[in-house]
């Protein structure tokens, strides 16, 4: 069991109403579930800020056409003050529109500010929420926030003119009112200390404790739940924005979608499609991006697949489904793991062994802040449409997991060497695999890459970072043997662990 006594109530509730509906004679059941579906919409939050070279509408299509496909219905444009927000705002709307999506303006309160921006804020609105692809909310401009507590929202609402459906990211505990807002988004999708840094005995406030946080704050009103799989970040002096601590991933992923699915929020939002930085992403490498130095961490580490993961869990989300199995219509096996053993000692070569600014408080030499809360394990989320044995080799380990029919997550402990995933039915071999990427003993670009590697059987197409989301790789390296070049899946004659050895 996952519960604090501070969410033991609404927990219960949960439980309850999960039972009521469960044994509801059926015509009720499918009206509550149809009712439940009707209004719940999934949210991808898109960072809009490093995505200034994109030189046309046509540069979104992908992302548009692949959220799409997945069930994501908007992308949150999260948008700082550049030169350039405008002209990628203009794409982007022109895009969804083209693609069939929708999009919002996610306004980031680290380059907004809430003290004198709020008429900007409600002018920035209305100057695209005409736009046939605005998302619109009950008749309602909709428009959200990164952070903003202070903001004077009957100021943004004025200076809009128009009608808003205004969910930001405003605080509780930062002692917000939710009085004058429609909705709110919590940031919060790990598990943490309180304090914006991962867990420790005595300091842990699990998302779920979030969740009943806003949930008592919001009322009635409407709540954007996050989602995300991971995060971590590791950018050392040779930028000025330093910053390297983790929190908690493992299985967030596969555990906070079946959280979703009993609570059933209104909103939800995933976190992110695109920030690379916080390692967050599960849009593709190849969705055009500048490098703003977390190449490092990114090269060669596809996420794709925890979009493949989610896919049943949005489908069973939007028609109200308790569970994801109904919705599986091929097998699969989503896997993940960090590139290297916590144990690695890479103090000699890493990025962030030197002093950097640290306003922020972000900053930590070496090993990222948080660290001891990620297991050296391998996991593996088994989506299958019959039961099977699934078969996990990681170096020398291995074993073997009965799989039931739907979804179930499995880990093993992480070895070093190749990384094989099977299934069986009736000592049959149905599926078969070996990761393009080995886990090693060697510190890739000499650095503490925290970052997951996401891999699926059957393995996806190849997918890499393009030439601007690679400019600064090598920035700040102390290593000279690590090139600015993606080297899985690249050349489909070379063994994954020879490509492998080029990126170290
Ligand atoms: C925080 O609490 C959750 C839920 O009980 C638990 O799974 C997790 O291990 C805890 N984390 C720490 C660092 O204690
Ligand atoms: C940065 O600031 C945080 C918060 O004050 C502190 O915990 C951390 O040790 C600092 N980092 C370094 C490298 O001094
Ligand atoms: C699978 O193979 C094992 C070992 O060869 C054997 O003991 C077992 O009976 C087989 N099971 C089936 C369902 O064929």
């Amino acid at each position: 069991m996952r519960l604090l006594s501070s969410q033991l109530r609404l927990s219960f509730i949960t439980w309850l109403c999960y039972v009521i509906i469960s044994q509801a004679a059926p015509t009720i059941d499918q009206q509550i579930s149809q009712r439940a579906a009707s209004d719940r919409l999934v949210f991808c939050h898109f960072i809009v800020g490093i995505v200034g070279d994109r030189t046309s509408a046509a540069d979104y299509d992908a992302d548009m056409q692949r959220a799409k496909a997945y069930g994501i219905d908007a992308f949150a444009l999260n948008i700082g003050t550049n030169d350039f927000t405008d002209t990628q705002l203009g794409y982007a709307y022109d895009s969804a529109n083209n693609n069939g999506m929708k999009v919002f303006i996610s306004f980031d309160f680290a380059y907004y500010s809430s003290s004198s921006d709020a008429s900007a804020v409600g002018q920035k609105i209305a100057q695209y929420g005409s736009k046939p692809a605005q998302l619109i909310v009950d008749n309602k401009v909709f428009a959200s926030s990164f952070v903003g507590d202070g903001l004077d929202v009957a100021a943004v609402r004025s200076a809009a003119g128009i009608d808003i459906f205004f969910a930001p990211n405003f605080n509780p505990a930062a002692g917000s009112s939710a009085d004058n807002i429609d909705g709110a988004f919590n940031w919060l999708a790990w598990d943490n200390n309180g304090n914006n840094k991962a867990p420790t005995v005595g300091h842990n406030v699990t998302v779920e404790d979030g969740d009943t946080t806003y949930i008592n704050w919001l009322g009635s009103k409407p709540y954007i739940a996050p989602v995300s799989p991971w995060f971590f970040t590791h950018y050392g002096p040779e930028v000025s924005y330093s910053k390297n601590w983790v929190f908690p991933g493992d299985l967030l992923w596969y555990r906070r979608w079946n959280d979703i699915l009993a609570f059933g929020p209104r909103f939800l939002e995933i976190i992110t499609w695109n920030d690379y930085g916080e390692s967050h992403y599960i849009g593709p490498l190849s969705s055009k991006h500048n490098d703003d130095g977390a190449s490092k961490w990114v090269n060669d580490m596809p996420h794709n697949g925890w979009l493949d993961m989610a896919k049943p869990f949005i489908a069973a989300y939007r028609a109200g489904d308790s569970s994801p199995a109904a919705h599986i219509t091929e097998d699969k096996l989503v896997y993940w793991y960090r590139p290297t053993p916590k144990t690695l000692n890479c103090d000699a070569t890493d990025t962030t062994i030197a002093p950097a600014n640290n306003d922020s408080g972000n900053y930590f030499e070496g090993r990222p802040n948080g660290y001891e809360t990620l297991q050296d394990a391998v996991f593996v989320v088994a989506l299958l449409k019959l039961a099977g044995k699934v078969i996990v080799n990681s170096g020398s380990n291995s074993q073997t997991f009965d799989a039931p029919a739907g979804a179930s997550a499995h880990q093993i402990p992480m070895g070093v060497g190749s990384q094989k995933f099977t299934l069986t039915r009736d000592n049959v071999t149905v599926l078969s695999d070996t990761s393009l990427r080995d886990i090693s003993n060697v510190c890739p670009c000499g650095i503490y890459n925290f970052n997951a590697y996401v891999g699926t059987v059957p393995a996806g197409p190849p997918d890499s970072l393009g030439p601007d989301g690679l400019v600064s790789l090598t920035v700040g390296l102390h290593v000279s043997t690590c090139l600015p070049t993606p080297t899985l899946g690249v050349a489909a004659t070379v063994a994954g662990s020879e490509a492998y050895i080029t990126a170290v």
